[in-house]
């Protein structure tokens, strides 16, 4: 190494150093007023939640809404479908996580932490991606006579549990509540 070839930054680098880094703070500040406008106002708020009427849903059928896009499966299960999956060891599953955006995130996937709640556990409200690449499920299908999706042979059981397939986690359950007897609230 001659004495002009030294590792060390040059005056020369230094600057373009220092311009590289006026470049950033300028596109930090520039981008902000973008951010600050994408923030949603009071109707875009209004719109992300949904109420959805389910007093013609009698007990076997479900109906699809649609929330933010996405469809929502929402099935009035009959007593047989709630028993069935109530067997089910909570070791025999493949995820023991509830995924229920309405209980605490380490919730096990019981059948009534994956259901509606209590005095309501047979209504389940899920959203309708497979978690394993997005496909819609099929409803009352499958294996377990849950949902299946057959983008790649995933199959759920009736408390929209992944049982087989690729998927690797439960349907999600949304936030929802009900705000009367018949009435669902989602978001
Ligand atoms: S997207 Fe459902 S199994 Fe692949």
């Amino acid at each position: 190494m001659s004495a002009n070839e030294t590792a060390e930054p040059t005056r020369r680098d230094f600057l373009y150093i220092a311009t590289g880094m006026a470049g950033v703070v300028a596109a930090a500040s520039v981008a902000w007023p973008f951010i600050d406008q994408m923030r949603p106002d009071a109707s875009t708020l209004a719109l992300a939640t949904v109420d959805v009427d389910v007093s013609s849903v009698e007990e076997g059928m479900s109906i699809t809404a649609k929330w933010r896009g996405k469809p929502i499966f929402i099935r009035n299960r009959t007593a047989a479908e709630i028993e069935e999956a109530k067997e089910v060891p909570l070791t025999e599953l493949k995820d023991p996580i509830a995924r229920n955006a309405n209980i605490p995130a380490d919730a096990q996937a019981t059948d009534i932490d994956r259901s509606a709640g209590e005095g309501k556990e047979n209504w389940i409200v899920m959203v309708g991606s497979c978690t394993h690449l997005g496909c819609v499920p099929l409803g009352q299908s499958g294996d377990f006579g849950g949902w299946f999706c057959p983008c790649h042979g995933s199959h759920y059981d009736t408390a929209g549990r992944i049982r087989k397939g690729p998927a690797p986690e439960n349907l999600a359950v949304p936030t929802f509540e009900f705000i009367s007897d018949t009435t669902i609230r989602i978001g």
